[in-house]
């Protein structure tokens, strides 16, 4: 007979000033281990909250920070903004998105994406993304799982420490998208509500 275990119950609630603290030392993490952000900005906690922030969120993993996502209005890229085919006030970027490396592949960034894309659809916000291109990028597999469709590349309007202009793939939700078939989740996935 097998042993019972608890599972941990992640779960997503929006961003407090409390949770500032916890989610900088996840980004350290994340930093260090997979380049993002490129540069480590100089104000982290003010980099979690960029200007035109609409709202951020948290996922919560066994009572401890897993991962952060934020939305931020203001798109002006007019790449964008013509393939979402809404005007500009009417969108908003999913942006600051992380999960905590120790986490990984328990769909806690598949959840945080979720959140969003609920709140997006109950205020009727368009929602874009873009995304450094990298080869066996996680995020990039995440996105096109879930539905999101590649609508150009251009090079980022930033450099990386090497003085390089990565070059960035630009996304947009449908409005009705077709999310890839989902492999069963494997041991140690989260339990999702
Ligand atoms: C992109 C990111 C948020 C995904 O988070 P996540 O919680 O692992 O996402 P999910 O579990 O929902 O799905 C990730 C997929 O990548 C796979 N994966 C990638 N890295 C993994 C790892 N280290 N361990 C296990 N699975 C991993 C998973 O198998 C999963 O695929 P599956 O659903 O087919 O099994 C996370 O990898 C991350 O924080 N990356 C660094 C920051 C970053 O690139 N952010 C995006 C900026 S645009």
């Amino acid at each position: 007979m097998g042993i019972w275990e608890p599972q941990s119950v992640a779960i997503v609630r929006l961003r407090g000033v409390d949770d500032l603290p916890a989610c900088v030392k996840a980004l350290r993490e994340v930093h260090r281990q997979d380049g993002y952000p490129t540069r480590w900005p100089r104000d982290p906690a003010g980099w979690l909250s960029p200007t035109s922030l609409v709202a951020a969120w948290i996922a919560v993993d066994g009572g401890s920070l897993g991962g952060h996502i934020a939305l931020v209005a203001g798109v002006d890229d007019s790449l964008l903004i013509a393939a979402a085919g809404r005007p500009a006030s009417e969108l908003a970027a999913v942006s600051r998105l992380f999960v905590d490396p120790t986490r990984r592949g328990r769909r806690l960034g598949q959840m945080l994406l979720n959140t969003v894309t609920e709140y997006a659809g109950e205020h009727e916000l368009g929602l874009v993304l873009d995304v450094v291109d990298e080869t066996r990028s996680a995020a990039i597999a995440l996105y096109e799982r879930l539905g999101w469709r590649l609508v150009g590349q251009r090079a980022a309007g930033w450099m990386t420490a090497a003085g390089v202009r990565p070059k960035l793939r630009l996304y947009v939700l449908p409005k009705n998208p077709s999310p890839l078939t989902l492999s069963p989740p494997g041991p140690g996935k989260a339990t999702l509500n």
